[in-house]
Formats: C-alpha cells, sequence, structure tokens
C-alpha cells in the first residue's frame, strides 16, 4: 500500500486521540499525521469554544498540550490579519484549515548571496480542510487571510510543543525573537 492507511476521525476529540496514540511512539511519520489531520472533516460546533477572534491581530488559542510531545491550538484570523515572516525552531508544524482560506508564502534562508532580503519561493491559497506542513529544511513562512470579508481559522500542531519561534523581517538578516 503506498499510502498510510487512516481511519477517519469523527470529531475534534476523536482527533486529538487519534494523534495522543500516534505521538507515543518517538519517530513521527510526516505523511501519516497529516494524513489524519486531514481526514477531520472540521465542524465548527466543536472546536469555536477555543475561537476567540480579536479585531487587530491574529489569536492562538491553546486547545491541547498533547503529553508533551506536542500541542495543538486554534488560530483566529480576522479580515486582512497575517503573521509575519517566521521559522519553526526545531519543530513539526502542521496547520489544518477550519474555516475560510490562508495564504501562505514559502521563504528561502537569507544567506550572504540575499544580502538579507527574504527571497519568495512559492505562494498557495490553502482550503477548507487542508493540511500544509513546514519545518526549518524546508524554509520560513508567512500565513495570511487574505480575504476582507471572511474570518479564517486554523488548528496547529507543534511537535515538540514550542511557545516563541523566531521572526525575520524583510531587510533585517537576523532574527528578532517575539511570541
Ligand atoms: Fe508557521
Amino acid at each position: 500500500m503506498e499510502h498510510t492507511e487512516v481511519v477517519k476521525p469523527e470529531t475534534l476529540d476523536d482527533l486529538i486521540k487519534t494523534l495522543h496514540k500516534v505521538f507515543e511512539s518517538d519517530s513521527i511519520n510526516i505523511e501519516e499525521v497529516q494524513n489524519i489531520m486531514e481526514a477531520y472533516e472540521s465542524n465548527p460546533q466543536e472546536w469555536k469554544k477555543y475561537a476567540k477572534f480579536d479585531q487587530y491581530r491574529y489569536t492562538r488559542n491553546l486547545v491541547d498540550e498533547g503529553n508533551g510531545k506536542f500541542n495543538l491550538m486554534i488560530l483566529c484570523w480576522g479580515e486582512g490579519h497575517g503573521s509575519s515572516i517566521h521559522d519553526h525552531t526545531d519543530c513539526h508544524c502542521f496547520m489544518k484549515l477550519l474555516q475560510g482560506q490562508l495564504k501562505e508564502t514559502l521563504f528561502e534562508w537569507p544567506d550572504s548571496k540575499s544580502q538579507g532580503d527574504m527571497v519568495q519561493k512559492s505562494q498557495r491559497i490553502l482550503q477548507e480542510n487542508k493540511v500544509a506542513y513546514i519545518n526549518n529544511s524546508i524554509g520560513l513562512h508567512r500565513v495570511e487571510n487574505g480575504s476582507h470579508t471572511e474570518c479564517a481559522a486554523s488548528l496547529h500542531l507543534h511537535s515538540p510543543p514550542f511557545q516563541t519561534c523566531q521572526t525575520l523581517t524583510s531587510g533585517q538578516g537576523t532574527g528578532t525573537l517575539s511570541r
């Protein structure tokens, strides 16, 4: 079988239980985690209690602490809200669209040639229920809700769990630590 067989999580709780099981193992299979998260069909009734929107910027809301192996957060993006360009320390980062659409822009790591300018690698629009994956060997990214009429919500899994990540701003070259 080429693809990892995945039992579809019927609810968010179900998804969390399945992820706990998967992360009991010391080595994680990126494709398997991605498939499990993608198989869950977003139901706002199940996650709206975590979804706190702010008028001015996107919010992070902890959903589950994942037995110390990972954490799950819901990020709520108002119209036009976006992140800075950031890396993911030594983390795996999975991002599943629960509602709306988000634009992900990937950047190369700045090197001596780029003189601190950020070089864009690719850009894509993530649709509802899709899962994106990034780590530091892939590059850095910026996530934005480009819509001026719709909110967006996304479920983020970080493993190992992290609280802070490096943020690079165009032209700055070196990282400044941000939340
Ligand atoms: Fe990220």
